[in-house]
């Protein structure tokens, strides 16, 4: 069974229309005429602005995904959980440990906040879905739950680590995608891609193999992607050929321009504001 419909929106981006907020981070409102889902909630502040602006009422959310831990995509968990007293939440079990970008010896936490762990903390126990594996929503929505690695040219795309002495990589596991069948073809949403977005792209056309993919939007952390990555994830984005490419977020402007440059029309960047269909 399809949707009748599909309609996402950016709520949060770190580009925005006139008259919206941006800020480092991302969230999207899924509509299947079903389900409303939100996907990720930016850092906060943002998700406050935007969804009153766009006339998006939060109480009716069905279900909150989060992509993974990143302060970025939790840090409106509050504002979230305290608009609705029935939304669902979906996250690997991971999205609450602690960990840092360490740049030039300097360890930032990049966790998720406080005030979003304990309000994770006070929703009841079953509305809180951890995703340890695939998971579907319903019939025509999917959880990747961890994503495979299996390209060569794919990291997590930044200095991750679990520890600020930078000890132990964080290899992001809690990573995940959701994807919606469409008649179309399936739609991916990705929130960093930390594991990669052409693994992520691979792990859904093996969980849900015979169909298309349609379309995948979010962010692709290509800020920091050597040549050879991106030569690489273009020529696997040829493969699978998509009809739309919507980088946003931590794609980069960089990489974001190259995608267009090489992929043409496929590539339409997202911002804060913009509705897609589907
Ligand atoms: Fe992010
Ligand atoms: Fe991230």
């Amino acid at each position: 069974m399809s949707p009748e419909k599909l309609r996402i929106t950016v709520l949060v981006d770190n580009h925005a229309a006139p008259g919206l907020t941006a800020e480092h981070g991302l969230s999207l409102l899924i509509d299947t005429g079903r389900h409303r889902i939100l996907f990720d909630t930016g850092q906060g502040p943002a998700l406050a602005a935007n969804a009153p602006a766009l006339g998006i009422d939060l109480s009716r959310l069905d279900t909150l995904v989060l992509s993974h831990g990143h302060y970025d995509h939790t840090g409106g968990l509050p504002l979230v959980l305290g608009s609705s007293d029935h939304i669902a939440v979906y996250a690997h079990a991971g999205v609450v440990q602690p960990r840092y970008s360490i740049r030039d010896g300097q360890a930032r936490l990049i966790s998720m906040p406080h005030e979003a762990m304990a309000a994770l903390d006070r929703l009841d126990s079953d509305r809180l879905h951890w995703v340890p594996t695939p998971v579907w929503l319903d019939s025509t929505i999917g959880l990747t739950g961890p994503i495979e690695r299996r390209t060569r040219f794919e990291d997590t795309g930044g200095p991750f680590f679990l520890d600020p002495e930078g000890s132990r990589a964080d290899p992001i596991v809690d990573d995940l995608a959701l994807w919606v069948r469409t008649g179309e073809g399936l739609v991916v949403c990705v929130g960093c891609s930390h594991a990669g977005l052409i693994n992520t792209l691979n792990q859904i056309r093996r969980l849900d193999p015979d169909r298309p993919i349609r379309a995948v939007i979010g962010g692709f952390h290509l800020v920091a992607a050597s040549e050879e990555r991106l030569a690489h994830t273009v020529a696997a984005l040829r493969d699978i050929a998509p009809r739309s490419v919507m980088p946003c977020h931590c794609t980069g402007d960089g990489a974001t321009a190259f995608l267009k440059e090489t992929l043409g029309a496929m590539v339409q960047p997202a911002s804060a504001g913009m509705t897609f269909q589907f």
